[in-house]
C-alpha cells in the first residue's frame, strides 16, 4: 500500500520518517512477506497524532516489532507498517528496576541486566525478538516468561488513542498470550528482576543456550514454533511422531531438527507456509483429535 503525498507531507510534520515499498521479507525472519509503505515512529510523542490521521484517512496499518514472529502475505501488501526505530534504545537500570524501550532486542536486553547483576531472565536468552514483542506475546522458555517481571508498561492504547502507564497487575500474561489489545503498541518497560551474581546469570545463560542449539534450528530461516503447545502435551513431538520432519511445500519445510519450526529453506512464499502449515495441523487432527493453534502470527491481505 502507497500513502498519499498529502499523508506523507503531514508524516513529514510529526516527526515520523516514511519508507516506500518496504520488502517485508527482509524484515522478518522467515524472509517471507510482500512490500509496503513503512513509517517509522521517531517521536513517541507524536503517536497518538499519527494515528488519528491514519484512521480518518482509512488506513489500514499493522504494528512491526523484531519481526520474529510474524508471517506476512505476499505480494502488495494491503496496509502498511508501523516501526519504532531500534537503533540505540534506551536501557537503565536502577536498583532491582530495568527501564527498557520496546524496540531493545530481547537477548541484549537479559546480557544488559545481567552484566549488572540482575537475573532472572536466563532463559529468555536465545528468543528473538524485541522487548515489544516478547511483551505482547509473553515470551517464554526453559521455565521463564518475560510477564512475571513486568511493573509497568508505557504503551500508546488503540481503545484511549492516548499514551497511557499500564501498572503490570492491570495486565494479563498467559502462555504466549496478554491482554493487550492487537492494536496497542508498547513503548517502554519497566521490569523488576531478582539480584544474583554475573558469573552465576552467565551460567545459567550457557546452559539454555546449549540446550536451544542441541534442539533448534537457529541458522535458518524460522519464526520459532509455529504452533502453540496443546495443553499438557507437545506439538513438536506430535507431529516428529507423525514423520512430518522435512515434509515440504515449495520452499517451506518442517525442520529436521524441531518438528514445530517451519523453515524457509530458499524462496519460500506465504502461501507456501499456509498451505504447509494447514497439512500439518490436518495430519495432528486426524491422528490425535487435537486442534493445533498458531503461535506465529499471520497477516494476510
Ligand atoms: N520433541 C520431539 N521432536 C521434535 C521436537 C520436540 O520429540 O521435533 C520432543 C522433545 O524431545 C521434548 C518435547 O518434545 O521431549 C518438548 O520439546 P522442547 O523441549 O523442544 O520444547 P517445545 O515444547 O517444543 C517450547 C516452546 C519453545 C521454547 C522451548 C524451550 C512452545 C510452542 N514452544 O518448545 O518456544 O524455546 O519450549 O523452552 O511453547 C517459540 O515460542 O517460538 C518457541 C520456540
Amino acid at each position: 500500500m502507497r500513502v498519499s503525498e498529502k499523508v506523507a507531507a503531514r508524516l513529514k510534520e510529526l516527526g515520523a520518517e516514511l519508507r516506500h515499498g518496504v520488502s517485508l521479507a527482509d524484515q522478518t525472519s522467515l524472509g517471507i512477506g510482500g512490500t509496503t509503505d513503512e513509517i517509522l515512529l521517531r517521536r513517541y510523542e507524536a503517536i497518538p497524532e499519527i494515528m488519528r490521521l491514519l484512521a480518518d484517512e482509512n488506513i489500514p496499518h499493522k504494528f512491526l516489532g523484531g519481526g520474529t514472529n510474524v508471517l506476512v502475505d505476499d505480494g502488495e501488501l494491503s496496509f502498511v507498517v508501523l516501526h519504532l526505530p531500534s537503533t540505540m534504545p534506551g536501557m537503565r537500570v536502577e536498583g532491582n528496576a530495568a527501564y527498557v524501550d520496546a524496540a531493545a532486542d530481547l537477548g541484549g536486553t537479559v546480557t544488559f541486566c545481567a552484566k549488572r547483576d540482575l537475573g532472572g531472565m536466563e532463559g529468555l536468552i536465545g528468543v528473538p525478538g524485541s522487548i515489544g514483542g516478547a511483551l505482547r506475546m509473553n515470551a517464554g522458555a526453559y521455565g521463564t516468561q518475560i510477564g512475571p517481571h513486568v511493573r509497568e508498561v508505557e504503551l500508546y492504547r488503540a481503545a484511549t488513542g492516548e499514551i497511557e502507564t499500564l501498572r503490570g497487575s492491570e495486565i494479563r500474561f498467559d502462555y504466549r498470550h496478554t491482554s493487550f489489545a492487537p492494536d496497542d503498541v508498547m513503548l517502554r518497560v519497566k521490569l523488576e528482576l531478582p539480584s544474583k551474581p554475573f558469573k552465576e546469570i552467565l551460567a545459567g545463560i550457557k546452559v539454555c543456550n546449549e540446550k536451544r542449539r542441541g534442539s533448534q534450528p537457529l541458522n535458518q530461516k524460522s519464526a520459532g514454533c509455529i504452533f502453540k503447545n496443546p495443553a499438557g502435551g507437545s506439538a513438536g513431538r506430535m507431529i516428529d511422531e507423525l514423520g512430518l520432519k522435512r515434509h515440504r511445500v515449495g520452499d517451506a519445510m518442517v525442520s529436521d531438527r524441531h518438528a514445530n519450526f517451519f523453515v524457509n529453506v530458499g524462496h519460500a512464499t506465504c502461501a507456501d507456509m499456509l498451505k504447509l502449515i494447514d497439512e500439518v495441523r490436518e495430519r495432528v487432527r486426524t491422528a490425535y483429535g487435537i486442534e493445533l493453534e498458531n503461535e506465529v502470527i499471520v497477516w494476510r491481505n
